[in-house]
């Protein structure tokens, strides 16, 4: 061999290895196996999976990957993933399964309110078709109310999101986005026993820039809920049911300043929930929900398909007047089809200090689910306009 050839041999060599080395400081991955996790269901997997993160979220990189791989069932404990990382953009990959401890004893000694946490992450990217099961019914009958133990919580996050993982059987809320911005969660299901109490699908709290979208929910709790400080998020494509519907609230329990705007729910269908568009607050609360629309709603036997209530109390009725509240302002509802297992299909209780104002229906078609029954829209101090065609018919106040 020539030395010209020699040195261009060396040089395609270098280059090889070169470009091998560039491609994987582009993508990594991090398979929790590698890191010790056995995923035969009854080891303890947490140290592994936090290892795996570690590793993945210090590897100075575009797309970092931890991989938890499928046939396996990985038990894990309440564990924090957090950042900020030096990976870009940072992949959980679902492929198997991941349960949590069976029994509420087990949580005991470790903090218990939450269960897989994602802390401080931009650009996070929980994905895969696997499954999330919080085996949560030991906590479903304890005694205290808000018991601990929501599973997968998304907190202070940016530019993030959730695509196909299924979610069941938290001990409380399934979904959790909390102090993050700019978040997408996309074609996930998320199932728990329409007797499970708490079990709301996906919370939403002291956020901004939040998509929900083509989501199948079935839970004991609020399909969705849009807790406090919450604006510009967008609910669409949902099946909910069995469930309490999609709520806005409650809201000002704490007789905190509530700002809640830019709520944007549309093509939810409703199969035999409790409720189905709903905004609820509490009398001792202050501030604001505004700039509110929920459109092309169907209901299949809902009990109470449209409801704001600015008298939510924990037993209904039990609360004593209060000279306050959250001004509830410049809300539609649009496209509302369907049937009422109630004969009040469309209810506003509106506080005698804070009225609702700026209501707007839009083409309402509510009749009863039960045959030869009428329903009928009950309002207190609910203030706004009908337009086009609106059964039952309104009773807003100009
Ligand atoms: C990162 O992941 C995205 C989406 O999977 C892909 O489009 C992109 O090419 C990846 N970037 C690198 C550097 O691997
Ligand atoms: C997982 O199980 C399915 C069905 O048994 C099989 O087709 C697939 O190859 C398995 N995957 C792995 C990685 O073992
Ligand atoms: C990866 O991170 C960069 C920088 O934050 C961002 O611009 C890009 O959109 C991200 N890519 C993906 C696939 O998330
Ligand atoms: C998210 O964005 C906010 C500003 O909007 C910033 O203060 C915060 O540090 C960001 N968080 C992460 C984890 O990047
Ligand atoms: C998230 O990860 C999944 C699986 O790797 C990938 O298909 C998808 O493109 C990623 N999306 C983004 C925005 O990074
Ligand atoms: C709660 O449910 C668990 C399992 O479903 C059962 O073992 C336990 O006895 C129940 N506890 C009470 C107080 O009913
Ligand atoms: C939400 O979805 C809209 C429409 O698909 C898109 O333009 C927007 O960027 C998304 N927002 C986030 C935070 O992902
Ligand atoms: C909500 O959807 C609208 C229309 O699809 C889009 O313009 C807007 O940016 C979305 N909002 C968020 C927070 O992504
Ligand atoms: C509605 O719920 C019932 C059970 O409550 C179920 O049998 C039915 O399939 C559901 N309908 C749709 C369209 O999902
Ligand atoms: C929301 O409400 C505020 C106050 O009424 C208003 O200034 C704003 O333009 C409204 N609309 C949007 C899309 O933010
Ligand atoms: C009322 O809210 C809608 C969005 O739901 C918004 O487009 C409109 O600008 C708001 N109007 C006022 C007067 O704030």
């Amino acid at each position: 061999m020539s030395q010209g050839v020699k040195i261009i041999a060396h040089l395609l060599f270098s280059w090889l290895v070169f470009s091998n080395i560039m491609s994987s400081v582009n993508a990594e991955y991090f398979n929790v196996i590698h890191y010790g996790a056995l995923g035969d269901g009854t080891s303890d997997d947490s140290l592994a999976f936090l290892e795996a993160w570690e590793a993945a979220c210090s590897t100075r990189t575009e797309n970092s990957t931890v991989i938890i791989p499928e046939n396996k069932t990985f038990l894990v404990y309440p564990v924090s993933f957090s950042g900020p990382c030096k990976a870009k953009n940072i992949t959980f990959l679902i492929l198997g399964k991941i349960v949590g401890p069976i029994s509420p004893l087990a949580w005991e000694g470790i903090n218990p309110s939450l269960w897989l946490t994602f802390n401080g992450i931009n650009g996070l990217n929980i994905s895969g078709s696997g499954i999330i099961d919080g085996r949560g019914s030991g906590w479903w009958n304890q005694s205290c109310r808000d018991h601990p133990g929501l599973a997968v919580n998304i907190l202070s996050c940016n530019a993030s999101n959730v695509r196909g993982v299924h979610v069941m059987n938290s001990p409380q809320t399934h979904i959790l986005v909390m102090d993050s911005n700019r978040v997408d969660i996309r074609q996930v299901t998320i199932r728990a026993p329409g007797s499970s109490p708490n079990t709301d699908g996906i919370h939403i709290h002291s956020s901004r820039n939040v998509n929900i979208s083509q989501i199948d929910i079935g839970t004991g709790d609020d399909c969705v809920s849009v807790g406090d400080s919450t604006s510009n998020i967008n609910i669409s494509d949902v099946k909910c049911g069995p469930g309490h519907g999609i709520s806005i609230g409650s809201l000002g329990r704490g007789g905190n300043f509530v700002k809640v705007e830019n709520i944007h729910v549309s093509n939810a269908y409703f199969n035999r929930t409790t409720n189905g568009a709903r905004i609820k607050t509490w009398q001792v609360g202050k501030g604001y929900v505004r700039n509110v629309t929920f459109e092309n709603l169907y209901f299949n036997s809902v009990e109470n398909p449209v409801i704001i209530d600015q008298y939510y109390c924990n037993v209904r009725g039990t609360c004593k007047e209060q000279q306050s509240g959250v001004h509830i302002t410049n809300v539609t509802f649009s496209n509302l089809f369907g049937t009422s297992l109630s004969s009040v299909a469309v209810s506003l209780h509106c506080s005698h200090y804070v009225a609702c104002t700026g209501i707007f229906f839009n083409s309402v078609q509510l009749t009863s689910a039960k045959a030869g029954s009428e329903v009928t829209s009950s309002c207190s101090n609910a203030q706004g306009f009908a337009f086009r065609m609106v059964q039952p018919e309104h009773c807003l106040k100009i």
